[in-house]
């Protein structure tokens, strides 16, 4: 940190640097320069959030222990944020009033009685079936997520379909038991990553269609239920924006009315696909700097659409299809996981939803034993000390290897804690 006489009113910078070496140099110089002088970003107060899976629902928590202490205290200690409870899952999930299955039928698989083979790797593209989530279920959900303070929001699924339209009855169920319950949902979506469904299910929802479909969600949201009426309305929640099938799906659905429904244009974004990572992809400047051309098309794009429409990056993480076991719950995937942040708020990224807080081996923390991974530690010091005034800063450096973002300091968090 350094002290300086600049726009951040208690005169400190934070400098982050990411430096991606692979190789030790002798001695290395470089000039950096930031513009104390001028903001240019302001980042949303829950900048960085996290998601849940629907994955995890569907397998009743996995292993994460939601009454532990320990759980608990370190999902309390990245609040404020927005968790978002979603993903592929969430298209096969349907909502059901009551109990769930005794849990004794449960306790013999999985070592904290969860029911699931962790021997086995969980394939998470291969979960295409419907599944149920109880009131009961959702309960604890609802329950863990408020005792931590996280603002949720939550992914409806978009597959329930009449004809060619969405069919709400079973949200507006799933509505119902919120509202009844008392229960505050902060946000809502509908479908995940609908661009990919042909690839999936060889079952398509146009973009035009989709943003239909998102009108009558809105309309449920005002004329059914006016409690939710405030309520953020995310999507579409496209992926792989480098590609130009879900560049034109992510311009139709806000060009054809999709922009005027959501608070924030959603995409999702993985750098590469776990099958294929390796060490070095995790450094490599190419792979880091790909984010950016998706990031400035996502803002472009919904700026010239839906121009007071935020820009999220709805779900995100390194490497797609669960994360890459031995690198994206290592150390190494600091290095990205730091310059994506840097990225999201230079490019006027408004939040990033970091999959996943839990499950999967990008998860925060471990999938056995809950104890935090490098990455949670990360988060957890980029919250405390990072601010939301964005500053601009260039460097020397031409081979792309260190990568310097500049914020003022978190004044709220670390001060007060500090001083
Ligand atoms: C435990 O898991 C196995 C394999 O997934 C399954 O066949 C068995 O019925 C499960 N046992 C219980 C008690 O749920
Ligand atoms: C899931 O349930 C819905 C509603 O009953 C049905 O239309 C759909 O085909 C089911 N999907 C799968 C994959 O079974
Ligand atoms: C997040 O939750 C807090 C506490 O429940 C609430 O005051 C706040 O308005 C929520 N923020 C959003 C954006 O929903
Ligand atoms: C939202 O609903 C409340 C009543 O619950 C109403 O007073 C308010 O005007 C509504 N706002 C909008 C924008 O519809
Ligand atoms: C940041 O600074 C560089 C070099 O001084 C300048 O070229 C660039 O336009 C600035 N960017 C912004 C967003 O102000």
């Amino acid at each position: 940190m350094i002290r300086l006489n600049s726009l951040c009113s208690t005169c400190q910078v934070m400098l982050a640097f990411v430096s991606c070496f692979t190789e030790i140099h002798a001695a290395i110089s470089v000039r950096v320069k930031i513009d104390v002088k001028s903001e240019i970003n302001r980042l949303n107060e829950n900048f960085v959030g996290f998601t849940l899976d629907s994955s995890l629902l569907r397998h009743h928590w996995e292993n994460l222990d939601v009454r532990s202490k320990s759980v608990q205290t370190l999902a309390k200690g990245l609040s404020p944020c927005f968790v978002r409870v979603g993903g592929t899952g969430s298209d096969f999930l349907i909502f059901k009033n009551g109990k769930s299955i005794s849990s004794s039928s449960r306790a013999a698989n999985g070592s904290l009685g969860y029911g699931i083979d962790l021997s086995n790797e969980v394939d998470y593209t291969k979960h295409l079936t419907n599944f149920t989530m109880t009131g009961e279920f959702f309960d604890s959900l609802y329950s863990f997520v408020q005792s931590v303070s996280w603002n949720m929001t939550f992914d409806l699924n978009v597959l329930l379909r009449e004809k060619e339209w969405w069919d709400p009855e079973n949200a507006i169920q799933l509505m119902r038991y919120v509202a009844k319950k008392n229960y505050r949902v902060s946000g809502w979506e509908l479908g995940n990553e609908p661009n990919a469904f042909y690839h999936i299910l060889g079952y398509r929802i146009n973009a035009d269609q989709l943003a239909d479909d998102y009108k009558r969600l809105y309309q449920i949201l005002h004329d059914i239920f006016p409690q939710f009426n405030s309520s953020l309305i995310l999507g579409p929640s496209v992926t792989k924006l480098c590609k130009e099938n879900s560049i034109a799906y992510f311009t139709n659905f806000l060009q054809s009315g999709g922009g005027k429904i959501v608070t924030a244009a959603t995409f999702h974004h993985y750098y590469f696909s776990a099958k294929t990572a390796t060490e070095q992809m995790f450094l490599d400047p190419e792979v880091l700097d790909s984010l950016i051309e998706e990031v400035q098309l996502a803002v472009t794009i919904t700026r010239k659409w839906a121009p007071y429409t935020q820009v999220w990056l709805g779900e995100t993480s390194s490497a797609s299809g669960g994360g890459a076991k031995g690198l994206s719950d290592t150390y190494i995937a600091g290095f990205m996981w730091l310059d994506k942040l840097g990225v999201a708020a230079k490019y006027g990224i408004d939040v990033v939803l970091r999959q996943s807080f839990y499950s999967g081996h990008y998860s925060l923390l471990d999938h056995n034993d809950c104890s935090p991974n490098p990455d949670y530690w990360l988060t957890l010091l980029y919250k405390n000390l990072v601010g939301r005034t964005v500053l601009n800063v260039t460097s020397s450096d031409a081979s792309g290897q260190l990568r310097v973002y500049a914020h003022c300091t978190n004044i709220k968090r670390y001060v007060h804690r500090h001083i």
